[in-house]
């Protein structure tokens, strides 16, 4: 569905009369977890088949009241992105590929059947939001203010012969410590056998709340298995690896100068993650080979065996880059290398971080300045 031609996004700006007091903000931040604490403020818009875009607004974080009826409480009809701000050395606040997530925004909503929120819009609302909250970006190494841009269905009636005719997009924020319980370390991964993530012609390539929604029975699984992610493979055979509950996966073969790095080719059912796409550059930047193919559970095990994959990591937005240390099916358990952070896998998060906090150079051009 393409938004008509006309939309206003001059946001009026409303700021909270009663932001939380820095001493409280300290005390918040101390341990942030991921996900938990979020921002004085929220930007919103509305669409509507008839006025396009319109009602843009900074105003302060809080609750919305809905109609219990509203689709996307019955349907599913929801979008989101993940993106981050980085308080840089010397005070600049900087967020990363920030078009990537607009572009991705916009091919999620293709997908739902949902209006498309021009790039500039996308990238404005972020602005504004961490312009605003600025005060909330932490200074501390390797955390930042992760930026959760959604939107949501709001037609109210339970009819499914159509997409919904009205949305609400909003992006919150909140403090990013470690993704994983007890801080960055590596994880266990549980292949999922009897379950999938998406099909071909489905939706696992868009980044919709059904798609992990959906998952959570596999990450269920993971858990009671005494793994902290599910591994979803190929819908036809179960057999080919394609991604982690909310991260890509890459694997490294061989060692030194004659590493290579592979990660699953987006056969349409993966998400394309923006940290996995930044990575096949950066990787060849410093001289890794990359390749995106197929990568069967036979080959993962056997390669660890044998020593020709010698590390795994997986990577997102929230997770960054998290090594993986151990596999466990149904069919069996493996360790991967020793079981901890390999030598690539650390050159490509210190490379991947050092670009986002201003410690390394940019050549791509991919970090934008916010305030
Ligand atoms: C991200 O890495 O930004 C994600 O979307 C993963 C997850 C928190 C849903």
């Amino acid at each position: 569905m393409t938004a008509p031609a006309s939309h206003d996004f001059s946001f009026a700006i409303h700021p909270s009369s009663d932001p939380v007091p820095a001493a409280r903000r300290a005390e918040l931040l101390a341990e942030p977890g991921f996900g938990r604490v979020f921002t004085d403020h929220m930007v919103t818009a509305a669409w509507t088949k008839e006025d396009g875009w319109h009602d843009a607004q900074l105003r302060p974080y809080g609750p919305f009241a809905l109609d219990p009826a509203c689709q996307v409480f019955h349907y599913g009809q929801e979008i989101f992105e993940g993106l981050k701000a980085y308080r840089q050395a010397g005070g600049p606040i900087v967020t990363f590929r920030p078009m990537a997530n607009a572009a991705r925004f916009i091919s999620s909503a293709r997908r739902m059947a949902m209006p498309e929120l021009p790039e500039d819009a996308f990238v404005h609302a972020i602005e504004l939001l961490v312009t605003q909250d600025r005060e909330w970006v932490p200074n501390q190494p390797e955390r930042s203010l992760y930026l959760r841009p959604f939107m949501i269905a709001t037609h109210v009636g339970l009819g499914v012969s159509r997409p919904s005719p009205s949305y609400l997009f909003a992006a919150i924020a909140s403090q990013a410590g470690s993704y994983f319980h007890g801080g960055p370390h590596p994880v266990s991964v549980w292949l999922a056998d009897d379950y999938i993530r998406a099909a071909p012609g489905g939706t696992g390539a868009a980044k919709t709340g059904g798609n992990y929604g959906g998952g959570f029975v596999g990450q269920l699984q993971a858990l009671d298995h005494g793994c902290e992610q599910v591994v979803w493979l190929d819908s036809a055979e179960h057999w080919w690896v394609e991604e982690l509950g909310g991260m890509n996966l890459f694997f490294v073969f061989g060692s030194g100068s004659s590493a290579r790095l592979m990660t699953p080719a987006l056969t349409g059912s993966l998400l394309p993650g923006v940290t996995r796409d930044s990575l096949l550059t950066l990787a060849a930047d410093l001289g890794i080979q990359t390749a995106e193919g197929a990568i069967s559970v036979a080959d993962w095990r056997e390669g660890c065996a044998s020593g020709g994959i010698t590390e795994v990591f997986a990577c997102g937005t929230a997770a960054t880059i998290t090594p993986v240390g151990a596999v466990r099916g149904t069919g069996g358990d493996w360790p991967i290398g020793d079981g901890t952070e390999g030598p690539v896998t650390r050159q490509l998060r210190e490379h991947l971080l050092g670009i986002q906090f201003g410690q390394f150079p940019d050549p791509h051009g991919w970090v934008h300045k916010i305030c």
